[in-house]
């Protein structure tokens, strides 16, 4: 049994849990919007033709943000073919995905369905093939009141009051030479700070993010932020970070570290954004947006958009199928997101349906759960208060990828208000269970409220519209606390829960 020792003292806060690190993404790519969060054949649509059940199912997940309309979809987007009447909007061709948009759901219906699944939409504009007058026009659209060309076009369409979209992301994925309208650094920083200034002239006090790094691997990465941060200082409130190399090839060991990597590129894009702090000779703090993070097993067949004469409404594209390792690591980024919650003030789990997402659906038929919706939905309903870092001595092991990691990782949050606490840990070892030791001595007077873990011997188990239900937390028996110590054995290759109050 492999021992991990835990300490949690409320002095090791790091900041606050921000409900937008549990946030989504919904692009215009493949079946994420249609036959996944809309389809009018379904029986559960509404007016719109959202589908009822994936609302629930959003809730469920407890999403906070909603990123859209996309990803690489944004950069070849006109805003206005998706406003007015459904029938007299235009078919056009979606250069990213080689797909076919219909234009049935645009700002519209996607603010209406944010309403419903109770989410916050967070909205990028396009900087590939546009620029800041498309811009200005669409926030106008969304957020003026009324007596303007777009904001009265807004009430002519149905929606009397503003959207009122507070985040905004200026473009997507710049660096990406696969990117639509794809700029150097400096091109970027120079529009990126135009768009946002005139923004800023309607609505001050709008948050906006200025594209990052699409990867660590990206040749450009340090330098992009460097420069585009150089530009855009004064003028944005966040950075973006995108990573999705995170996939098990064979090499097991390296994947379950994959969150150290995470910590990584937050820690680096910190560093620099503070040396251009630094440099400038100013207070303000530029923060992370981590609008785009998953797993995803690119290199398969599901990934390949079409080619040639053929491009179609809704094709099936990025469906990856999620298993139980695959939730670990998940659950182990949630756990890099919320020990970097000083410096991440949102996040994005790409996508939220059928493009690598926690749910799927049947076009007209069933919607499930993949194995990576439980972490997620256990950290946003649990993760509460302050997030505090925690001291863990366990031992380490090599792999290939990311050189010498801990076994074992975790992090608490804690309400001081409520006395509640969540401790969240995966067990990275593949063949060891691991006993937990958790120091409570700092806050006295807590009891055990509930332990879960999610693992099986098969870690590759994966879910299905047939049964998406018997690989899930289950409790865990083992745990329990006495004399100011939580103990509790895990399984190899697991995620769990443990959640303690101070009773009054
Ligand atoms: O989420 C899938 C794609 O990944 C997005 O469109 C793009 O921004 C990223 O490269």
């Amino acid at each position: 049994m492999l021992p991990v020792s835990i300490t949690l003292d409320p002095a090791f806060r790091v900041g606050p849990v921000r409900r937008r690190t549990f946030g989504s993404f919904v692009e215009h790519l493949g079946r994420c919007v249609y036959t996944g969060i809309h389809d009018p054949e379904h029986p559960t649509a509404d007016a719109d033709g959202f589908r009822k059940d994936v609302v629930e199912l959003t809730r469920d997940l407890g999403v906070s943000t909603v990123r859209y309309p996309g990803g690489n979809f944004v950069s070849g987007y006109r805003w206005e073919d998706g406003i007015g009447p459904v029938e007299q909007r235009p078919r056009r061709l979606d250069l990213a995905w080689h797909s076919t948009d219909p234009n049935t759901v645009g700002v519209d219906e996607f603010v209406r369905w944010s309403r419903a699944a109770d989410v916050e939409p967070m909205m990028a504009v396009n900087l590939g093939t546009r620029g800041v007058q498309e811009a200005l026009d669409l926030l106008e659209y969304c957020n003026v009141k009324g007596g303007t060309r777009w904001s009265d076009l807004r009430r002519q369409n149905g929606s009397p009051e503003p959207h009122d979209i507070r985040m905004w992301c200026l473009g997507n994925e710049m660096d990406g030479p696969w990117q639509i309208g794809h700029k150097t650094a400096y091109e970027y920083g120079r529009l990126a700070t135009e768009t946002a200034r005139a923004m800023r002239m309607i609505q001050p006090d709008l948050e906006l993010v200025a594209c990052g790094s699409s990867g660590v691997p990206m040749p450009t990465f340090g330098e992009w932020e460097r420069i585009v941060l150089g530009e855009t200082y004064e003028y944005v409130d966040m950075i973006s970070a995108h990573a999705y190399y995170w996939e098990e090839d064979g090499d097991l060991g390296s994947f379950l570290a994959s969150a150290t990597d995470m910590d990584h590129f937050i820690e680096s894009v910190a560093a620099t954004a503070d040396a251009v702090r630094a440099h400038k000779k100013v207070s303000k703090r530029i923060h992370i947006s981590f609008d785009e993070w998953n797993v995803w097993y690119q290199h398969r067949a599901e990934s390949k958009p079409p080619t040639g004469d053929d491009w179609p409404v809704a094709p099936v594209l990025l469906e990856d199928r999620y298993n139980v390792a695959d939730a670990v690591v998940v659950g182990n980024l949630l756990i890099s997101l919320l020990r970097h919650t000083d410096r991440v003030h949102a996040a994005s789990l790409a996508q939220l349906v059928n493009v690598i997402a926690p749910i799927m659906t049947e076009p007209g038929g069933r919607a499930w759960k993949q194995t990576i919706f439980h972490p997620f939905a256990q950290a946003s309903r649990y993760a509460r208060g302050d997030v505090l870092r925690v001291a863990l001595d366990v031992a380490t092991y090599e792999t290939a990828k990311f050189g010498d990691v801990a076994l074992a990782d975790a992090v608490a949050t804690y309400d001081a208000e409520t006395g509640e606490v969540a401790l969240f840990a995966v067990n990275r070892s593949t063949t060891q269970p691991a006993r937990l030791d958790v120091d409570l001595r700092s806050i006295p007077g807590l009891e055990l409220v509930e332990a879960s873990v999610l693992a099986n011997p098969d870690h590759q188990w994966q879910a299905t519209a047939d049964d998406d239900s018997s690989v899930a937390p289950r409790a865990n028996a083992t745990a329990q606390v006495a004399d100011g110590r939580l103990t509790l054995e895990v399984p190899p290759v697991s995620w769990n829960v443990v959640r303690l109050a101070v009773r009054g």
